[in-house]
């Protein structure tokens, strides 16, 4: 059985995609039997034009399509409304079991949220789910993925309380769009004494690599 860990952001359009990318390449190239895995995916027509056909083909692991994600939407919205527009909504004991057969097959799973970190997955009159539920379900730690820039301390100390909050563990954040400067230089000082996280890796634009060391990440999944 493999161990897990669960990128989530700061907001959607964070970089939770290119950062997983780099992150199952870098367990990948390690040797290591890198896996993917997303619950709820709205805004793509297939898995190929989706997050998760990215990943698969920047990190260049060979997982088959169908066990990347459990559920895609076509509509660019929240899984919950998508859900609502399209039918099919999320089943928590499904999103389970397809985590756990990618667990079985890979060392290290690296799991993709939808969002920020507040983000309804299911919201019917059966079943209310938040993407907090789809985490623990999983019984996995976080990685934080977050702007580099201006805001960034708001945001990622909102969010680190909220998961402390939920009892959901934070292993670390991940700086992406990272130009470097005082200010930037400064954020990683106030986000790591203010969160007591650590700053694990600064992503620049474009980078095609994780400036981390791979067994550093691999021992941040459980
Ligand atoms: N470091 C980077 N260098 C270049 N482009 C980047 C970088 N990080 C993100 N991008 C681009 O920014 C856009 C948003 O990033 P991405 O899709 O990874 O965000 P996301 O958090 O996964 O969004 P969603 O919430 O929709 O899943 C994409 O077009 C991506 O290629
Ligand atoms: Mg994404």
């Amino acid at each position: 059985m493999g161990k897990g860990i669960f990128v989530t952001a700061t907001g959607t359009d964070m970089g939770k995609t290119y950062v997983t990318a780099l992150v199952v390449k870098k367990l990948k190239d390690a040797g290591y039997l890198s896996g993917y895995y997303k619950a709820a995916l709205s805004g793509a027509e297939d898995i190929a034009g989706s997050d998760a056909g990215y990943v698969k083909k920047t990190a260049g692991i060979s997982q088959s399509d169908e066990t990347l994600l459990s559920y895609l939407y076509k509509t660019a919205v929240s899984p919950h409304l998508a859900a609502r527009l399209e039918g099919n909504p999320v089943d928590i004991h499904k999103v389970r079991e397809d985590f756990r057969r990618v667990m079985e097959c890979h060392d290290y799973v690296t799991v993709e949220g939808s969002g920020g970190i507040v983000c309804p997955i299911r919201w019917d009159d059966k079943e209310k789910l938040l993407l907090e539920d789809v985490i623990k379900a999983l019984k996995i730690p976080t990685l934080l993925v977050a702007d580099a820039g201006l805001g960034t301390i708001n945001s990622v100390v909102l969010t680190v309380e909220y998961l402390k909050k939920k009892g959901i563990g934070v292993k670390g954040v991940i700086l992406n769009h990272y130009k470097g400067g005082t200010m930037q230089e400064d954020n990683i000082r106030m986000i790591e004494e203010l969160t007591k996280l650590p700053v694990l890796a600064l992503v620049p634009e474009g980078a095609m690599e994780l400036e981390m060391d791979a067994e550093t990440l691999a021992s941040l999944y459980e």
